[in-house]
């Protein structure tokens, strides 16, 4: 007999949704120059803007933010904190940050730079923006099936061997200071990298000796999909598998404030141990002293626990199911998704949902903005408004125009799902007269939080 997959937790403690009528939500997104970042989160009846430092943290989690050793040098909470990251990601030496985007900042502070080139198999926009801000490029090199939003593949953020090997021998070990794989594959999906793909990743960038560098912010989901769909891991952990997974890079940079379970936090950890010594000293400069970096002894407390949290078998169970689900209610509404789903979010294919709308008119922002309007429901535009303007100030439409809604941790249940996927449901059914928008104000770099539209 097939038995639904539960939340494998109980809820303690509560916060109250606030409801507004649709005719409300009209009038704050217009305040809100059609853009959700700019929207009061109390107007937001069930927010996917993001699953980043959105978590429900656990009992555990909030007991150990009682033990919290807030001492300036050599707190036992940061001691605590680098013995699980020791544990589960193996590497050298840990630099505590106050999240994901600072460790990014460190190394393109020490490493990028102009004629410097850094591969990935898709940057997120915060490290991109941080190695364009250096003068460096950010390039994409995700495997071709990643651009089909149909396509099966069970590991659409794999990168693609071959044009990794061209960029390597075209560019040169002087051009390309480290390489990275960002598992999932955030900005391509969601999609997981598989432990074959990333082996070869390691083989030619050390190859060319060129230092290779995971982006691991959601690292216990792409080990759940790798002990669920490659040859060979059924029998494996979570956590070994994550292990191995870190064994064959030379550092990572973590926004904890995903897979560990944290509100705010992160690390850069490397086996370098003198890039490791420059490194902790920008981290005084801008984030503070090594044995806290950017966070406070309890949040560490708290992401010790929460790592190893996020590696639990029945959690990751759940947590793919949950964004799965989803996806499914829309798929069977018509509703096109990048497929197969991925570990945090579910992506809509705008483009397919309005394909009235032009790319320069952003489908992905007017999807957003209905989405609000109809339902209190908040996503986040992963199209051209994100990826379209260049550092030389020219624009041109994104390869895709999702829209992300994005599951924070352990905080929604089915019923607020459901409720999501009726929304979307309803607003396919009147999609016909649904227009574009323009913007009307923006800035140079990451736009998308602050840029202003008017609809047309
Ligand atoms: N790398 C990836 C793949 C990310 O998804 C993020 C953040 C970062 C790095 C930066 O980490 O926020 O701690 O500085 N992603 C969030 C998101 C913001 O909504 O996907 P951060």
């Amino acid at each position: 007999m097939h038995r639904e997959i539960i939340e494998p937790f109980r809820i303690k403690s509560v916060e109250a949704l606030r409801f507004t009528t649709e005719e409300e939500r009209g009038e704050i997104l217009r305040r809100a120059r059609h853009n959700p970042f700019l929207i009061d989160a109390d107007d937001v009846l069930i927010d996917l803007l993001t699953d980043s430092g959105t978590s429900a943290m656990s009992a555990n989690q909030w007991g150990a933010i009682m033990t919290g050793d807030e001492s300036y040098a050599g707190s036992r909470s940061f001691r605590r904190f680098e013995a699980v990251v020791h544990d589960i990601f193996g590497f050298r030496h840990v630099i505590p940050t106050h999240q994901g985007r600072a460790a990014e900042k460190i190394v393109c502070t020490l490493l990028c730079g102009p004629g410097k080139a850094i591969p990935n198999n898709c940057h997120f926009d915060t490290t991109r923006a941080n190695i364009e801000y250096k003068g460096a490029e950010a390039v994409d090199l995700v495997h071709d099936r990643a651009r089909d939003p149909d396509d099966e593949h069970p590991f659409k953020g794999d990168v693609d061997l071959d044009r990794l090997a061209a960029f390597l021998k075209e560019r040169g070990r002087d051009r390309v200071p480290f390489g990275m794989v960002t598992i999932t594959n955030n900005a391509g999906g969601g999609q997981p990298v598989s432990m074959k793909n990333l082996r070869g990743v390691s083989r030619l960038l050390r190859e060319h000796g060129v230092p290779f560098l995971i982006d691991a912010c959601r690292f216990a989901e792409n080990a759940w999909f790798i002990k669920t769909r490659e040859p060979g891991y059924a029998d494996r952990t979570p956590l070994e598998i994550a292990r191995e997974m870190f064994s064959l890079a030379d550092g990572a940079t973590m926004s904890l404030k995903k897979d560990g379970f944290g509100n705010i936090g992160g690390f850069l950890a490397l086996n370098d141990g003198a890039l490791a010594e420059r490194a902790r000293n920008v981290l005084i400069l801008t984030e503070g002293f090594p044995t806290y970096g950017g966070m406070a002894g309890r949040d560490m407390e708290a992401l010790a626990v929460g790592m190893r949290e996020a590696l639990d078998e029945r959690y990751l169970e759940y947590r793919v199911a949950t964004v799965r689900f989803l996806a499914e209610h829309l798929t069977e509404q018509g509703i096109a998704v990048v497929r197969p789903p991925g570990g945090h979010a579910v992506y809509l294919d705008a483009r397919r949902f309005y394909p009235q709308i032009p790319p320069l008119e952003y489908p992905a922002q007017a999807l957003v903005c209905e989405l609000y309007r109809k339902g209190g429901v908040r996503g986040v535009e992963i199209g051209s408004v994100m990826f379209g303007l260049h550092p030389d100030g020219t624009e041109s439409p994104a390869r895709q125009e999702l829209v992300r809604l994005a599951l924070p941790r352990r905080v929604y249940t089915q019923a607020h799902i459901l409720y999501v996927a009726e929304t979307l449901g309803e607003m396919y059914a009147e999609r016909a007269g649904v227009r574009g928008l323009r913007i009307v104000r923006q800035s140079p770099y990451l736009r998308h939080f602050t840029a202003e539209f008017e609809p047309l």
